[in-house]
């Protein structure tokens, strides 16, 4: 049971809700049987101090009847509304047209929990993306009243314990006779009992995705958000916040993240009170949704966990619960190592090459080679034929099932990368539909790599791309796609909506994308989508309940991926976090290189992205080994759990390992970017050894007793840069 509802006497607080997980508990109350209120977060015991202190400071208005016990301004809120005395950032705020009143006051009518979860239905084409229930999952429903607009206003906390993760969401009913705007729309609302906080996000851009960003906040409103459409490489709606001293094993700290891939906002305030308020929800500057009578909205899903042990508990509790409840079931028995085809030609591919491509990839044991860009239309750069997807019957002679025919014939799988959501103005689709083009009327659209984005908020541009992609690919066994989003949204503006609707111009849009996932995944049950944003630009919680891995970046230098790797792992699993060998700097020839970029690729599903056709037999030979010592740990990377030991923000060195759920098996690696003439000495501590169980190292055949790694295991670094030691350490019975 995570879920009591208590009835209390004799008490302001009328009504209490303990909600535990495995490590936390969560305490909520209804003060006086009207309105919610915020109690405890934190670690599960008895005695916490889950008691309502009621903050009395002049210039609050009150309620005559409630005086100083309830301040809307003072209380921790369970979800703050705009305009009845609480002048913090809201959770909320709905417009009533009839009168042009933004002030709403939702009070308390019932609540109830129930095993399992509700879906999130959009207001369009179906679902939202949202966590997967499992035998353990309950759920609180709570539902207010605003009397005055008539809404009713559901509060949904779905818990899923052995994650220590509660996702919340809302649904608006407008149950009043007036036509009402939903101008702010927050899944989520936790006001926590201090200040002080360290706030740690990510924030980047193209080819430097989730730099680790991490400061004290202060007084004010702090607000990280997007605006492009998409959850973008600059911004990332996963936060975590935590006590100053707080490091990877040690402090507390809070994780807070929204199931969503289109324009968020995370916002943060500090008030008089000393309190910090954590909203997370849709980005309020680009949306709001028009209610008649009768109609409702419900909003996507924000996740939160809570751990007592630092931050790198927060990232395991949100690692754990991605792999549980978000992500699709793997669809091989083993991660294919894909090779892609992009580093390699660019533009310049036909059938024939491709073929040969991956003739080579199959020989140096590679499994899923990957077709990339310029395979369709007009494609044979950048500025022509997105949109057209039909393959290019000059690359293709005898068509592109025969093709891919031959290609598996010669290995055991084959991708292709599409773009559904783009179009190039030089294309055969806008010169047919240019209104199905994202662009405000009477202005010239801004393009950004030549291309424009299709209004997928119209089911008839959802429709024509299913229809397209299910006739080019229909009967061809592909295994994966490459699914990218080369740029963001501009001149925001939907041809088949009225004016007074063009705000949910963004928010139908990303309805529209995922309903596009969804389809194709029905089309091929059987073939994993990587997803892919000019690199990471979509790593978030929507995209990932649809697509197995995500394309970390277009940087795949790798010491610029130390740095993003690490930034992505804050937040999500590993198994997600597509990593390629590639290229760069004719590294591959080079062992030292090679190595490196092997080293720093296993921190996540390995692949390659080279042109394996002019590598020496050296360097297909390494990589064939390379192949068969990742397999050998696979294991481990892709289900174990995952500790951070050293930043490379922090000293230019990444260090992490993975651990068995049993503590038995572990592979440790430690990544020096840089040259140091010092030998500095680190120690890299593993806490999850076992104590009296001696590890052997199947590298080095040394054995270290579990104390001795816990102590930690001291490695000098390396006069020169590119730098990799790696320890496989397997307990002896
Ligand atoms: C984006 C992707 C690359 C590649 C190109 C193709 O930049 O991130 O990996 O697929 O598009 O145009």
């Amino acid at each position: 049971m995570s879920i009591t509802i208590t009835t209390l006497k004799e008490s302001k607080i009328t009504k209490q809700v303990v909600i535990r997980t495995k490590n936390t508990m969560y305490v909520l109350g209804i003060f006086a049987d009207r309105f919610p209120v915020h109690l405890y977060y934190g670690k599960k015991s008895r005695s916490a101090d889950t008691g309502y202190h009621p903050f009395e400071r002049a210039f609050s208005p009150y309620y005559p009847e409630c005086g100083w016990d309830y301040m809307p301004n003072t209380v921790e809120s369970e979800y703050p509304y705009f305009g009845m005395g609480d002048f913090r950032a809201s959770a909320i705020r709905v417009r009533d047209l009839s009168t042009g009143s933004d002030v709403t006051e939702f009070t308390f009518r019932k609540m109830k929990k129930y095993k399992g979860r509700v879906a999130i239905q959009a207001p369009i084409y179906g679902e939202l993306p949202y966590a997967e229930a499992d035998e353990d999952t309950e759920t609180l429903e709570m539902i207010l009243d605003d009397t005055v607009t008539g809404c009713e206003l559901h509060l949904f906390y779905t818990v899923f314990p052995e994650s220590d993760v509660i996702a919340r969401h809302m649904t608006l009913i407008n149950k009043g006779k007036n036509t009402v705007s939903l101008e702010k729309c927050m899944s989520l609302c936790l006001d926590i009992k201090r200040d002080n906080l360290d706030l740690i996000s990510t924030y980047g851009g193209h080819g430097r995705e989730r730099m680790v960003d991490r400061h004290t906040v202060s007084y004010g409103v702090h607000r990280i958000t997007s605006r492009r459409g998409a959850s973008s490489h600059m911004e990332n709606p996963c936060i975590i916040l935590c006590d100053p001293k707080a490091s990877e094993e040690r402090g507390e700290a809070y994780g807070f993240n929204f199931v969503y891939s289109g324009d968020f906002l995370d916002e943060l305030e500090i008030d008089q009170t000393g309190k910090t308020r954590v909203l997370v929800g849709l980005g309020d500057e680009t949306f709001s949704w028009r209610l008649e009578a009768g109609e409702s909205f419900t909003s996507p899903e924000a996740v939160m966990t809570y751990a007592p042990n630092g931050i790198g508990e927060v990232s395991r509790n949100f690692h754990r619960f991605t792999r549980k409840h978000i992500l699709p079931p793997e669809p091989f028995e083993r991660r294919p190592v894909v090779l892609n085809s992009w580093e390699a030609f660019y533009f310049n591919i036909d059938g024939k090459l491709m073929e040969d491509f991956s003739a080579g990839a199959a020989e140096v044991g590679m499994d899923l080679p990957v077709m990339d860009d310029g395979w369709f239309g007009a494609r044979r750069h950048d500025r022509a034929g997105l949109g057209d997807w039909v393959a290019t019957p000059e690359l293709f002679p005898d068509g592109l099932a025969a093709f891919v025919e031959r290609v598996k014939a010669k290995g055991d799988k084959f991708g292709i990368w599409i773009e559904p959501e783009m179009v190039n103005p030089d294309s055969d689709l806008y010169r047919a539909h240019p209104e199905w083009a994202l662009s405000a009327p009477g202005r010239v659209p801004l393009e950004s790599r030549n291309q424009l984005v299709l209004d997928m908020g119209n089911p008839a541009v959802v429709d024509y791309l299913s229809d397209i992609l299910g006739k080019t690919f229909n009967g061809i066994p592909f295994d994966y796609f490459k699914w990218d989003m080369n740029r963001h949204l501009t001149g925001v503006y939907s041809n088949i909506l009225p004016p007074e609707r063009q705000k949910e111009a963004s928010f139908r849009h990303m309805c529209g994308v995922y309903e596009l996932f969804r389809r194709l995944r029905a089309m091929f049950p059987n073939a994993m989508i990587e997803n892919c944003s000019g690199g990471g630009g979509r790593y978030d919680l929507g995209m990932m309940k649809y697509s197995t891995q995500i394309w970390t970046s277009d940087n795949t230098e790798p010491v610029d991926r130390t740095y993003i790797q690490y930034g992505s792992t804050l937040g999500y699993p590993v198994t997600t976090m597509s990593c390629h060998v590639a290229n760069h700097d004719s590294s591959i020839e080079d062992p030292r290189k090679l190595n490196y970029g092997f080293r720093v690729a296993i921190n996540g599903p390995l692949g390659y992205e080279l042109n394996i056709l002019a590598a020496s037999e050296t360097a297909k030979a390494t990589m064939s080994e390379q192949i068969k010592e990742y397999r050998a740990y696979e294991h481990l990377i892709l289900r174990g759990d995952f500790y951070r030991l050293l930043s490379p923000f922090e000293c230019g060195r990444y260090s992490y390992y993975f651990v068995s759920e049993d503590s038995r098996e572990i592979l440790l690696s430690y990544l020096q970017n840089f040259d140091d003439a010092k030998k500095t000495v680190y120690k890299l501590k593993i806490s999850r050894a076992l104590p009296g169980v001696t590890y052997r190292d199947t590298i080095s055949g040394k054995t270290y007793t579990g104390e001795e790694l816990r102590r930690g295991i001291e490695v000098e670094s390396d006069e020169k840069g590119l730098y990799a030691v790696m320890w496989h350490l397997v307990a002896e019975a």
